[in-house]
């Protein structure tokens, strides 16, 4: 009776907690498979851990630039937190904070900027093996509102030429019209210019009679949450 207790416990330990092994031959890294979506300014771990869990503070934990392995964003090594060679760009904004003992290696990054997006490579070695793994870090940055304006259009039977412009978005955002009735109007051009900094801004105009509805919309957005709706009534601005 007490010892099949005893098992049960022991079985319900084994499934919750997580086994931490003595550090093995070879292992592997476990990431998330999409990408990491994150805001400007607000913090973002970029997960990685260790496959079979085991302490990782023996071992040299480097993050760095996919594209650029001169780039590193953080370097563990030696039992401690090498300050050279990182890349002053991530100086003071990166820690590992997840736990090195219980072989989580995942890379705090705080104060996110545009130039952050990308690919990281998460890469950890020991005496006798290592493994990389990449993540991709996306950066979300919501545009200004968008700004509407009405032009005659000449020789079009009194129709308008609205035309829809926003700027400062990353990634590309998604152009919508609109009619009163909140039915799309497809419209398939919209320019779009990218910035020095990478910000993405679009524009799309459209050929409009007045009378088919009182005003138009235009949304420019990059997900449910993150969109600018503008309204115009082009009636108010045509003069015949
Ligand atoms: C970034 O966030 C910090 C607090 O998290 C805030 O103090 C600071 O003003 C923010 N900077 C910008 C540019 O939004
Ligand atoms: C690893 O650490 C990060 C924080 O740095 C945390 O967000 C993540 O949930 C941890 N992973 C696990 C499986 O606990
Ligand atoms: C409508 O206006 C845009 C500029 O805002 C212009 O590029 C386009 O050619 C105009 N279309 C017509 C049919 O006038
Ligand atoms: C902009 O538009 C072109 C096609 O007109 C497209 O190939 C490109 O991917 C778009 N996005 C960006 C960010 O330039
Ligand atoms: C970031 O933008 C993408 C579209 O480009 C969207 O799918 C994603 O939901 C946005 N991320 C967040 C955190 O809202």
């Amino acid at each position: 009776m007490r010892s099949g207790v005893s098992l049960r416990v022991m079985i319900l330990a084994a499934l919750t907690v997580p086994i931490i092994v003595q550090s093995p031959e070879i292992f592997t890294l476990s990431v998330p498979h999409g990408p990491i979506l994150t805001w400007l300014n607000s913090s973002v771990s970029l997960s990685c851990e260790l496959s079979p869990l085991f302490n990782a503070e023996p071992l040299e934990v480097r993050w760095y630039r996919a594209k650029d392995f001169d780039s590193t964003a953080f370097l563990y090594k030696d039992h401690k937190i090498q300050e050279a060679p990182v890349d002053p760009r991530y100086r003071g904004r990166v820690s590992l904070t997840g736990g090195l003992e219980r072989g989580n290696v995942s890379l705090t990054l705080e104060r996110v900027t545009l130039e952050d997006s990308g690919e990281y490579v998460c890469y950890v070695s020991s005496d006798q093996w290592y493994e990389r793994a990449i993540v991709l870090l996306t950066v979300n940055v919501t545009g200004s509102e968008p700004v509407l304006s009405v032009a005659e259009a000449r020789g079009r039977g009194g129709q308008v030429n609205v035309t829809c412009s926003s700027e400062g978005w990353s990634p590309q955002p998604k152009l919508t019209w609109r009619n009163k009735e909140g039915t799309e109007i497809r419209n398939g051009q919209v320019l779009n210019t990218t910035d020095p900094q990478g910000l993405v801004s679009v524009s799309s105009w459209l050929l409009y009679s007045p009378s088919d509805s009182d005003w138009l919309s235009c949304t420019v957005s990059l997900s449910g949450e993150e969109k600018k709706e503008t309204r115009v009534q082009p009636h108010v601005y045509r003069y015949t």
